[in-house]
């Protein structure tokens, strides 16, 4: 079997390392040739039984009454504010009431199947290997408990939207558990990667503008879109528009060649209409998080409504040699900006900056140990 190894300068996301190597399934190369992997995500819904523990999630599903119900309905009903089923939630928890999660083995040694592999090794199942092509149509049926995602395992730093990161869960999570403050809104979200929380929003927004950089990053999030749209269109919710907003330019692109450029109405309507933007571990690096915080200046004061601005957050902790210590720089400096944030005004309006704690319900399995979700409103000045 082919054996993948990743090199040192290849940036692998902890969401995949905590689900099972031998569960990510190899679907494609894509365009530059890396492998593209897909990875279900199951939904941890409200009032469940538990049904079973799969390889790379629990699956809950719902009793068959509530089902009928929302057949009946004609649609699927996504509530949040309760949600689990207290017997689902016991049997997750170790004998001390903490979740467990599983972990990667730290060793060849600690490991205690022989099924499990190392953190450098995957063996993919190849399904597909070829071009970016149409999605065949029963690829598009969906499960209502699963988001499957297309993403890459390992990456080099430029590359890092093309696999999924632990804010985007965060983020996911406070959606689903607030949705009535996001219902019928437009929101945009900033550096969407692979479009994993573009799809949670777009089950209750009217419209998401989900954009991020680079073709064959949006491709890829594009075909995540396709891939979940019987999902998306089950939720009843809205519709995603995949476009290109880099934050280093001051200008929507509007390329007629870019496949993900914007029109003048969608400009129009992007300016007109968005209430709520959402980015989630878009804070690794001083001078994009900088470019980040300039797009958010400048998309706010243009926009004809106040808006609010969820950002999510991993610390990330390094030893550096600079500080001969353990320290989270880039955590440091989105904090300064936030700050800068709260204190200059743009002459329209005022913005107040709250850490939302993370005791919201958690619909997918991941550690939120290292993670901030915050929160920017607008207050208009008279
Ligand atoms: C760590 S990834 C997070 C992706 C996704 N939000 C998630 O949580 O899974 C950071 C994202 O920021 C995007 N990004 C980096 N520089 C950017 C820029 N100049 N303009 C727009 N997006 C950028 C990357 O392409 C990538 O998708």
């Amino acid at each position: 079997m082919e054996v993948i190894t990743f090199t040192k300068d290849t940036v692998l996301s902890d969401v995949h390392v905590h689900s099972s190597s031998k569960k990510h399934l190899m679907v494609r190369l894509n365009k530059v040739g890396q492998p593209v992997f897909r990875t279900h995500f199951k939904i941890l819904w409200q009032n469940s039984t538990l049904e079973s523990a799969s390889e790379d999630c629990i699956i809950i599903t719902d009793n068959e009454d509530k089902e009928k119900q929302r057949k009946d309905e004609g649609s699927l009903v996504f509530k949040a504010t309760k949600l689990y089923d207290m017997q689902a939630i016991e049997n997750l928890l170790d004998e001390d009431g903490d979740l467990e999660v599983q972990r990667r083995p730290q060793s060849p040694s600690d490991r205690d199947d022989t099924r499990e592999y190392a953190r450098d090794v995957v063996c993919p199942t190849i399904l597909t290997i070829g071009s970016d092509g149409q999605i065949e149509e029963e690829e598009c049926v969906n499960n209502k408990d699963v988001i499957k995602i297309e993403h890459t395992m390992a990456t080099p730093l430029e590359d890092v939207g093309k696999q999924i990161w632990h804010g985007a869960f965060l983020l996911a999570d406070y959606i689903l558990s607030q949705e009535d403050l996001f219902r019928g809104c437009t929101a945009l979200e900033l550096g969407a990667g692979t479009g994993f929380t573009s799809i949670i929003m777009s089950t209750v927004a009217k419209t998401v503008y989900c954009t991020d950089v680079g073709d064959d990053l949006l491709e890829m999030c594009e075909r995540n879109m396709v891939l979940n749209r019987t999902f998306t269109e089950q939720a009843g919710g809205g519709q995603i528009k995949v476009k290109e907003l880099n934050w280093l330019k001051n200008q929507l692109c509007t390329d007629p060649e870019n496949p993900y450029s914007w029109t003048e109405d969608d400009i129009a309507q992007f300016y007109d209409h968005t209430t709520v933007i959402i980015a989630a571990d878009v804070f690794y690096d001083d001078d994009l998080t900088d470019a980040l915080f300039k797009t958010l200046y400048r998309i706010t004061h243009a926009l004809r409504s106040n808006c609010i601005i969820y950002l999510s957050m991993e610390r990330r902790y390094n030893f550096t040699l600079r500080h001969m210590d353990v320290t989270c720089d880039a955590y440091n400096h989105f904090r300064n900006c936030l700050n800068n944030f709260e204190t200059t005004s743009n002459g329209k309006q005022r913005w107040s900056v709250q850490e939302i704690k993370p005791v919201f319900p958690q619909f997918f399995i991941y550690e939120r140990e290292h993670l901030e979700l915050w929160k920017m409103t607008a207050t208009p000045l008279t």
